[in-house]
């Protein structure tokens, strides 16, 4: 079985740098993407309350046989959950759905900076840090200034900023950002949900290596530093994107892959994104 590297964020707790994204998975479909991956050897998994499938990632943890303390669950709070007490709330609804007695990270999911006072919510996360109920809390996608604020405001220093991240869009600067905070890069929708397999340099580097397209972006993110949990409901591709770890891309090859930056979101800019569910 591959060996996936862990990194250790501030807070000295470890995060294995390759995980398994459940966003857009329909809860029926969850526990068994969920058991198939942790068979496959993935120990890392990416969920939170706006994918309502919190509840199926727990059973399939439950019954894989294998000791939860083992598998790193990360969750995130939904956006409109975001007062001191709602959020205690939803954290405790979390826990019930997961069935864990501790979650690794709980993220405030998005900083609706018009709408909502993510100071506030973050105060609920300290708390729960606090009591020990998650082993680490963070951010998903917090721009520098949502971060400053937070900073000069809160006590506990965010362990990651999760934020989208690919070829076509390598965020430098909130890279460096965060790493000059002291914060992990977790990157979302990796592989731009599929957009960036068909680009020909990419298709060019996976000639050159015998690997396919997706195993080089996500072979390029894990040679950036950033932490990654692509998403599939296909076992197959599961079982690719998790065959990552044998081989080695040149600074060239990666020099390559940077340059196809086009700044170009596949979703929300986090800056005026204000969805509320209702
Ligand atoms: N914090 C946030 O705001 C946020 C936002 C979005 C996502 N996320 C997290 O990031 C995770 C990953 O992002 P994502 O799901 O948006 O996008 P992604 O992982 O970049 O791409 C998923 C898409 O690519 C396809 N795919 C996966 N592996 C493939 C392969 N090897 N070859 C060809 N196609 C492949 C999948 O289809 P099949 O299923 O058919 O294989 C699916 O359509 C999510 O599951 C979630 O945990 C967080």
């Amino acid at each position: 079985m591959n060996s996936i590297p862990n990194i250790a964020m501030n807070n000295g707790v470890e995060i294995p740098q390759l995980g398994f994204g459940v966003f857009q998975i329909k809860p029926e479909e969850t526990a068994e993407a969920v058991a198939e991956a942790l068979r496959i050897g993935y120990r890392h998994i990416d969920t939170a309350q706006m994918y309502q499938n919190e509840k199926e990632v727990g059973q399939a943890i439950a019954q894989s046989g294998i000791d939860p303390a083992e598998i790193f669950v990360t969750s995130k709070l939904n956006n409109n959950r975001q007062t001191f007490d709602d959020a205690l709330a939803a954290f405790d609804e979390t826990m019930t759905a997961l069935g864990l007695e501790q979650l690794d990270l709980f993220l405030i999911h998005w900083p609706l900076p018009t709408v909502r006072d993510y100071v506030e919510a973050w105060r609920a996360l300290e708390r729960v840090y606090s009591e020990g109920r998650t082993r680490s809390i963070g951010l998903s996608n917090f721009q520098p200034n949502h971060v400053r604020k937070l900073l000069a405001e809160t006590e506990v220093r965010p362990a990651v900023n999760q934020i989208e991240l690919h070829p076509y869009l390598t965020q430098d600067e909130l890279r460096a950002f965060d790493a000059d905070h002291g914060i992990v890069t977790e990157a979302w929708s990796p592989i731009a949900q599929g957009l960036v397999l068909n680009d020909p340099t990419i298709g060019q580097l996976a000639q050159t290596h015998g690997r396919t397209p997706a195993q080089i972006v996500l072979r390029w993110h894990i040679q950036l530093g950033n932490v990654v949990f692509p998403k599939s409901a296909n076992p197959q591709r599961m079982k690719e994107n998790f065959e990552i770890f044998g081989f080695e891309l040149s600074d060239t090859d990666m020099g390559m892959i940077s340059a196809l930056n086009r700044n170009e979101r596949t979703g929300p800019d986090p800056d005026v994104f204000d969805y509320v569910p209702s």
